[in-house]
Parts: C-alpha cells; structure tokens; sequence
C-alpha cells in the first residue's frame, strides 16, 4: 500500500466526469487499497478517485464504523435532510454548511465486482453524497451556503 497525491481545488482532473469501472482486477485493489491508506493518514472520512489523480467511479469511505467501497456507485433513494458542516481533503482548511439528504440509498459493486445496496443515514449519508458528486466533477464547495471559521 501507499499513500497517494492528494489533488486539491483547481486541479483540473477534479472538474472531470469519471469512468465506469470494467475491470475488477488487482490494480482496481491497489488503487482501493491506496486511497483507504491516503484517506486515513489525512484524517478524512471518505476519499474519490479523483482526489488521487483517477477518472475512475470508485470511492472509499469510513465514518468510523469501518471501511466501505462503492464501485460504480449509483444513489437510488434519498429522503430528509440534514444540514451541517462539511470539509473535503481536497479544499484544505475549508468547512462550510451544507444541505443533504438526511438517509440515501446507494447501489455500487464491491472489488470483486458483486453488486450491493447501502443505505446509510447522517453522516454516512452526507459522505456518500460528497463522494459520489466527485465522480461528476463536483466539489461541494458548489453547495455551500455559509462558510465556517
Ligand atoms: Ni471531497
């Protein structure tokens, strides 16, 4: 394992939409495997592809109740809201409110390329949102209504 480059704000590679995953291979393990690694050195709770430099749809996250992975994943169901502070470890230094969805459903594939549905609420579901825009090319910055100190 090793700890990859962070991208950060104004890295074109994060304004880009990224790509299905084909191949369930031991390289897409490694690159899972990295970016859990780089995600946690950094003290974050969820990392995507594109933050280490890859148009690839894969994300990873732990809110502290251990390591999820979405391949490909797909939000199918959301419902309520929650509105919060959120930070990304690509904007470094910067929390702003941000309004999710309060519980969402998503659908992706494992490593191994097994389809799976998560339903996550609170945080959980706030990381999966952040993740998941990432692989559109967005950053949450986007969504922010006020900035915090
Ligand atoms: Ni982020």
């Amino acid at each position: 394992m090793a700890i990859r480059e962070i991208r950060t704000e104004g890295d074109e590679i994060l304004y880009k939409k990224c790509k299905e995953v084909k191949n369930f291979d031991e390289k897409l393990c490694i690159l899972l495997d990295d970016m859990y690694e780089t995600m946690k050195k950094n003290e974050g709770v969820g990392l995507a592809a594109p933050q280490v430099g890859i148009l690839k749809r894969a994300v990873v996250i732990d809110t502290g109740e251990g390591k999820i992975e979405l391949i490909n994943p797909e939000i199918v169901e959301e419902s309520g809201e929650q509105t919060g502070s959120e930070g990304c470890l690509s904007v470094p230094g910067v929390y702003g409110e941000v309004t999710r969805p309060n519980k969402v459903t998503v659908k992706a594939r494992d490593r191994e390329g097994k389809l799976f549905k998560l339903t996550g609420e609170e945080l959980l579901a706030r990381a999966i949102c952040h993740e998941v825009e990432h692989l559109d090319g967005k950053l949450f910055l986007d969504r922010v209504t006020k900035f915090l100190d």
